[in-house]
């Protein structure tokens, strides 16, 4: 008999690709592929397995959320980035699917500039993480699988 392992999907926002470059003071060193690999490890450890998805364009995350129950995720745990501030249409995508999704920051948005401090992802997510540095994605991966657990 197949054992069916639950599947959590990754989504990095735009310019995410250029951490370890990218404003050091705010949003620290390391790279992203070096936080996939922390999240893979963690994620191994809690026999889940993550679909890792980065894209500068709003259209590909909006599909990757769209296709979450073809491609049989059960959770979703997204740094929306700069869209975490813009983007209707990646709140609209999360509300539409049946699945938590938890949100993450690198920086304390709310302790930036004034256009940081509102997210139209927050109100659709189970619940949001923001200011620990690579430790939020850590603390979001633990919280996802909690829930998926549940
Ligand atoms: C960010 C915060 C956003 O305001 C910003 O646009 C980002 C990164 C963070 O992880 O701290 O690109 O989501």
């Amino acid at each position: 008999m197949e054992v069916s392992v639950s599947k959590i999907l990754v989504i990095h926002g735009p310019n995410l690709n250029l951490l370890g470059q990218r404003e050091k003071d705010i949003y620290g060193q390391t790279t992203l592929e070096e936080i996939n690999d922390m999240l893979t490890k963690l994620a191994c450890e809690h026999d889940v397995t993550l679909e890792l998805l980065q894209s500068n364009h709003e259209g590909e995350i909006v599909d990757a959320i769209g296709a979450v129950k073809t491609n049989q995720i059960s959770a979703i745990l997204i740094n929306p980035a700069a869209y975490t501030h813009t983007s209707v249409a990646i709140r609209d995508a999360i509300a539409a699917v049946d699945i938590p999704a938890i949100e993450v920051h690198l920086s304390n948005i709310y302790s930036r500039e004034d256009f940081r401090h509102t997210s139209l992802i927050a109100p659709v997510c189970h619940g949001q993480i923001s200011g620990f540095g690579v430790e939020s994605y850590l603390l979001g991966l633990q919280a996802t699988i909690h829930l998926i657990k549940q």
